[in-house]
C-alpha cells in the first residue's frame, strides 16, 4: 500500500473575534450578496446579528436564514437552497455548530450544480464549485468547518449520508472561540466526545499517516486538558480556545484519514434513535478502540497516555484498549453523558437494528478491521457491558 498523503484544502483563520472579518474577506473575493445561515439556537444567543453587522459595513446586502435544524435534513437543505436562489446570492456563511456547517455545504453544492441533493450520494458524480462559503463554527466538535464533507440526514430512506467534494468544500474558515462562550454545558460535553473520536478514528483509520496522527494527538491533548473546565465553566475563554483548537484539530484529521468505526456506530445510532451526535460518538468510541486495537499497537499506547489511562507496562495491547475505554467512559460519565442503555434499553434490539446500519454507514469502509455481523455484535455487546459496569 502507498503512503497516505495530509493536506489542509483551504483557508483557516484562528482568533478572538476573527468571525467579524466575514464581510471584509467576501467583499476582497468580490461578493455583492451574501445568504447567512443559522439556526434558532444560536439566534437566541444572539451571534449572528453581531456577524451580520459587520458583513454590512463593508458594503455587502445580507439575505438572512434561521431554518437550520440539528442533523440537517434532505429537506431542510432544499428548502434554504431555494429561499438561497430566490434572493439571488452570490456567497454563503455559515454560524453554527456542524449542523449548520453541514447544511450551508449542501446548500452551495446544490446553487453550484443546479442538480437534486440526491445526485450527490453517489460521491463519484461530478461536482462544480463557483460560489465561496465561509464557515464560522459555534461548537467545538464536528471540525467540519476544517473538511470537504457534509452529513446529511436522508428522510426518505431513514438514515446519514456523507457528501463530499468540490460543491461542498468552503472557501474559507473564520475558527473564533468567542463564539462558543455560551453553548450549552450539554452541547458542549457532546462537542467534546465527537473530537476526541474524531482524532482516535483518524488515528487508527486505514486512510491515517503521520501528519494526521501528529494533528489528532494534539486534539486530544487539548481535548483531555479542557473539556471538563469548557463544560462546566463556559466562560472560560482559555478552556473555550483550547477546544475550538481541538476541533479544528479534529476536522483535518478526518478532513484526511476520515472517520471510522466509532462513527459508523454513532451515524447508525443517530440515525435511528435522534441521540445527538457527539453522545453517538462517546458511547461507541470505547469499544471501537478496544476492537481495532491489534491494527495499531503503538498508537493506542499513546492515545492511553494522553488521556492518563492507568495501564501497566506488560499488559497487552488489547488490555491497554481495554483501560483506555474505561477511562473514556468515565470522562463522559463525568460531564453528564449517559450510557447506551438510557437510549436503547434492549441490548438485542440495538444488535438488531444498528447492525444493518452501521454495516452500510461509509465510515466502514475506513476501518481497520471489518465492519460486518461479527464486529457489530462484539462492539455494541462490548457498549452494553461496560454500561452495566
Ligand atoms: N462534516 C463533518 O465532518 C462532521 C463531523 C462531525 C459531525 N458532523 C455533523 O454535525 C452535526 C452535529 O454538530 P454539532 O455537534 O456542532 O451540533 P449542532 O450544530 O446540531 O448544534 C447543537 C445545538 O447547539 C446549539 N448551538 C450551537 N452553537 C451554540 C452557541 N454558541 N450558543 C448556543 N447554542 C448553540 C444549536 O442551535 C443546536 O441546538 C451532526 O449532524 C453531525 O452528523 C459533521
Ligand atoms: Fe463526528
Amino acid at each position: 500500500m502507498g503512503a497516505n498523503s495530509f493536506m489542509i484544502t483551504f483557508p483557516q483563520f484562528f482568533g478572538r473575534g476573527c468571525s467579524k472579518e466575514a464581510g471584509e474577506k467576501l467583499a476582497a473575493m468580490g461578493c455583492k450578496k451574501v445568504l447567512v445561515m443559522h439556526g434558532k439556537g444560536v439566534e437566541a444567543a444572539g451571534l449572528p446579528a453581531l456577524i451580520v453587522q459587520a458583513i454590512e459595513r463593508a458594503g455587502l446586502e445580507v439575505a438572512e436564514n434561521n431554518k437550520v435544524e440539528s442533523d440537517p435534513s434532505d429537506r431542510i437543505i432544499k428548502k434554504i437552497a431555494a429561499f438561497g436562489k430566490d434572493a439571488e446570492v452570490d456567497s454563503i456563511v455559515a454560524i453554527g455548530g456542524g449542523s449548520c456547517m453541514d447544511a450551508a455545504k449542501c446548500v452551495k453544492l446544490l446553487l453550484d450544480n443546479g442538480e437534486p441533493l440526491e445526485t450527490f450520494y453517489d460521491i463519484s458524480h461530478p461536482q462544480r464549485t463557483a460560489i465561496p462559503l465561509i464557515t464560522i463554527p459555534t461548537t467545538s466538535g464536528s471540525g467540519s468547518e476544517a473538511s470537504k464533507g457534509a452529513v446529511v440526514t436522508d428522510t426518505v430512506n431513514g438514515i446519514k449520508r456523507v457528501i463530499i467534494g468540490a460543491g461542498t468544500t468552503p472557501a474559507m474558515a473564520l475558527i473564533d472561540p468567542e463564539l462558543t462562550l455560551g453553548a450549552p454545558p450539554k452541547v458542549t460535553a457532546a462537542c467534546a466526545f465527537d473530537v476526541l473520536a474524531h482524532a482516535i478514528d483518524a488515528i487508527t483509520s486505514k486512510m491515517t499517516c503521520r501528519i494526521t496522527q501528529v494533528v489528532s494527538y494534539e486534539a486530544i491533548r487539548l481535548m483531555e486538558r479542557s473539556y471538563k473546565q469548557a463544560v462546566e465553566h463556559g466562560d472560560d475563554i482559555n478552556a473555550r480556545e483550547d477546544m475550538q483548537l481541538a476541533s479544528n484539530l479534529g476536522g483535518y484529521g478526518i478532513g484526511n484519514a476520515k472517520c471510522s468505526m466509532s462513527h459508523a456506530f454513532a451515524h447508525a445510532l443517530g440515525a435511528l434513535y435522534h441521540v445527538p451526535h457527539g453522545v453517538c460518538c462517546a458511547i461507541f468510541t470505547p469499544a471501537s478502540l478496544e476492537y481495532v486495537s491489534d491494527t495499531c499497537p503503538e498508537q493506542i499506547r499513546a492515545i492511553a497516555e494522553l488521556l492518563h489511562a492507568a495501564y501497566d507496562a506488560e499488559d497487552s495491547t488489547r488490555e491497554i484498549a481495554r483501560k483506555t475505554g474505561e477511562q473514556i467512559r468515565r470522562m463522559y460519565r463525568a460531564v453528564g453523558i449517559d450510557d447506551i442503555t438510557a437510549y436503547i434499553p434492549d441490548e438485542e434490539e440495538a444488535i438488531k437494528r444498528l447492525t444493518p446500519v452501521a454495516e452500510k454507514d461509509i465510515m466502514a469502509l475506513f476501518s481497520p478491521r471489518p465492519i460486518d455481523d461479527e464486529s457489530c455484535e462484539w462492539v455494541i455487546r462490548r457498549t452494553y457491558e461496560l454500561a452495566r459496569s
